[in-house]
């Protein structure tokens, strides 16, 4: 199916600039969970232990939940999900994207490729200067997002949207800014004071998400 081949070259393009960063003395290194995690990853499972199958990962092909306030489901090949990608400097997440839903503003620590499958999306980053990129994007258009910026993505169709990223980290971590400023408890005056946010929203979004004080 065309939709499938863009996907597969999609991923190679990912990995072939992803290998030509990276030297390593071994082939591969899949994550051994019995250790702990350190900058650079896991330590290797012994490769004498390993089959065809700890190189595949079957769970971008099911649609994600998006009953949820935003709308989106997100599901990740990541080293803890995909324990093969440990060392790579890749990963993948499909983006199901309800009508109305949104991916809301976020940052990882590295950049962020998106391919739009079905749908209508705007997507958008904006640049440690406020700069703001974003534009509607359509069946087969990709976009990337740098590095650590902040960046969104809405569903602006009337249908349900979907989209595969790729991630140059196998764990890229996604930090939330509602979720960050809302889901904790940092008191509601501090966040009026570094948002200029009332405490009325202040209070009512960390209800919605949790949050304290
Ligand atoms: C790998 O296989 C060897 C030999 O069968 C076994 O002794 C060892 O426990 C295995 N290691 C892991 C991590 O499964
Ligand atoms: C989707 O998530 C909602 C909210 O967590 C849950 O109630 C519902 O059962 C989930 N649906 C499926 C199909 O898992």
């Amino acid at each position: 199916m065309e939709i499938f081949k863009i996907v597969l070259l999609f991923s190679i393009l990912v990995s072939l600039s992803s290998m030509a960063a990276t030297t390593s003395v071994v082939d591969f290194c899949v994550a051994d969970f019995n250790y702990p995690v350190g900058p650079a990853g896991y330590p290797c499972r012994n490769p004498a232990n390993l089959t065809v199958d700890d190189f595949v990962f079957s769970g971008l092909g099911v649609a994600g939940n998006t009953s949820n306030i935003f709308g989106v489901g997100v599901t990740s090949a990541f080293d803890l999900t995909f324990p093969a990608l440990n060392g790579l400097g890749i990963s993948m997440s499909r983006l199901d994207i309800g009508v109305g839903g949104v991916v809301p503003i976020h940052s990882h620590r590295v950049s962020e490729l998106i391919l739009v499958i079905e749908g209508e999306i705007i997507a958008g980053f904006m640049d440690s200067s406020d700069k703001v990129y974003y534009k509607t994007l359509n069946k087969g258009d990709i976009m990337i997002f740098p590095q650590s910026l902040l960046h969104f993505q809405v569903n602006v169709g009337k249908t349900p949207a979907l989209a595969f990223v790729s991630l140059n980290s196998a764990s890229p971590n996604f930090q939330t800014t509602t979720t960050s400023l809302f889901a904790n408890d940092l008191p509601t005056n501090v966040i009026e004071k570094i948002t200029l946010l009332d405490a009325i929203q202040a209070k009512k979004l960390k209800r919605i998400f949790g949050g304290t004080n």
